[in-house]
């Protein structure tokens, strides 16, 4: 680590190629005997390489934009094992998954799926489509991923969804295939989304006797992973068998959208100390990396363990930190009052489990670049995202011809 850190500099993210694969082989093998398309959620960390070697794994991909549907193809995923979720498709986003065939699109109101069917009727296709129905289920680790009570903006009201399952018996360019459900995220227990797919397969087989020939249900993803020691998800295995037996029988196709599951414990985030200040009641430690580099904690009052990447010899001696970035902001800060190995100015530190939902969310607040990103595999590392040069960073700019 302090050698990635000391050729690509801080602050850096490293992924690895080891624990993603073995990420996307446990889930696969917790599903194995399923008829299940494991689409790797993309916004968790939409990099290249780590779609490349996902995709190596045989995942398929969800999507929430053009741009991550452009980012899956280009990495290899086929467009079969794409599907493409969100809450606000463009027209034009639903004519690049309409041309490339993609698996499913999976709608969230009455008015896209109008338009839907109005771009592929227009391209002569038919979209296959999977309703996202809000189950009116609280779940998630905080209230900002909680998805799937009646107030989210996510899904279409419970009660709604018979009728618009009969009005696109009669739109020209939609065809029903399934129902998607998808409640939060960092899910921890099995209980409310067991719930949730309960509730979802009723509708299932509702439609199924209204005579729509639904042959797939989208579970969404959400699965949890432990960030700390007391942190106790339910395993992979524990969550395949819940959806086996909830779905058994049906003769439906699962459709998972996991991403954090896969992602959050391949990758770490490493920052360099850069000066420790005494305050009457604390010690600061500032470190080279902000809130724009690693948005969690500030987002979502997250937890990260916080290590030292070189371990200080012997048991070291403890003290408590609050760890802080550079930004000008008083969220800028990643842990207070921490407990943890002394360490010095020019020493690194890593935040564990940074995998997902860290550089995706990376911004260049206070014209700082963007955070670099490096993926390692056995005694090898390569850089798979450079950190811009400031040229680079303002290329986009341009100065309005009256200041020129
Ligand atoms: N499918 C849909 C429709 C989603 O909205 C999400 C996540 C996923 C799948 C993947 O969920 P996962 O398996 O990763 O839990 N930025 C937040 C998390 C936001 C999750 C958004 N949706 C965080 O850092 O905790």
């Amino acid at each position: 680590m302090n050698e990635v850190a000391d050729q690509v500099g801080t602050p850096v993210y490293v992924y690895s190629t080891a624990t993603l694969r073995r990420h996307a082989r446990v889930i696969a093998a917790a599903f194995d005997g399923m008829d299940c398309l494991i689409a790797y959620s993309v916004k968790a960390n939409g990099n290249l390489a780590v779609l490349k070697t996902l995709a190596s794994e045989g995942c398929g991909a969800d999507v929430v934009s053009g741009g991550e549907l452009k980012r899956a193809l280009a990495a290899g995923i086929p467009a079969e094992r794409i599907v493409f979720s969100g809450v606000g498709k463009t027209r034009e986003e639903m004519a690049l998954g309409l041309e490339h065939g993609i698996h499913q699109f999976n709608v969230e109101s009455g008015a896209e799926l109008l338009a839907l069917s109005e771009v592929a009727a227009g391209l002569g296709k038919t979209a296959p489509v999977a309703l996202r129905v809000n189950p009116d289920v609280a779940a998630g680790g905080h209230p900002n991923i909680s998805t799937g009570k009646a107030g989210d903006k996510f899904g279409v009201p419970w009660t709604d969804a018979p009728g618009l399952y009969e009005q696109m018996k009669s739109l020209p360019g939609v065809k029903a295939v399934g129902v998607d459900v998808h409640i939060g995220s960092q899910i921890g227990e099995l209980e409310p989304m067991r719930a949730a797919f309960e509730k979802t397969i009723g509708l299932v087989k509702t439609l199924r006797e209204s005579g729509h020939d639904l042959t797939r249900i989208d579970l969404g993803g959400g699965l949890g992973i432990p960030y700390q020691a007391s942190d106790n998800p339910a395993p992979p295995s524990d969550y395949a068998a819940m959806i086996h037996d909830v779905t058994k029988d049906l003769g439906l196709q699962v459709v998972l959208e996991p991403g954090r599951v896969i992602a959050g414990n391949a990758g770490v985030m490493v920052t360099e100390v850069l000066y420790h200040k005494p305050a009457p009641d604390r010690t600061f430690m500032i470190v080279d990396a902000g809130m724009n580099d690693l948005m969690r904690p500030a987002l979502y009052q997250a937890h990260h363990d916080i290590v030292p990447v070189i371990e200080p010899a012997g048991d070291g001696n403890h003290v408590e930190y609050d760890i802080v970035g550079p930004i000008c902001e008083s969220t800028d800060k990643f842990a207070a009052k921490r407990e943890m190995p002394a360490v010095e100015p020019g020493e690194r530190i890593a935040f564990m489990s940074s995998g997902a939902y860290g550089a995706v969310l990376s911004s260049q607040y206070n014209a700082r670049p963007l955070v670099a990103e490096v993926l390692v595999d056995g005694d090898q590392f390569a850089v798979v995202r450079r950190r811009p040069s400031f040229e680079q960073m303002i290329e986009l700019e341009q100065m309005p011809d009256w200041l020129t």
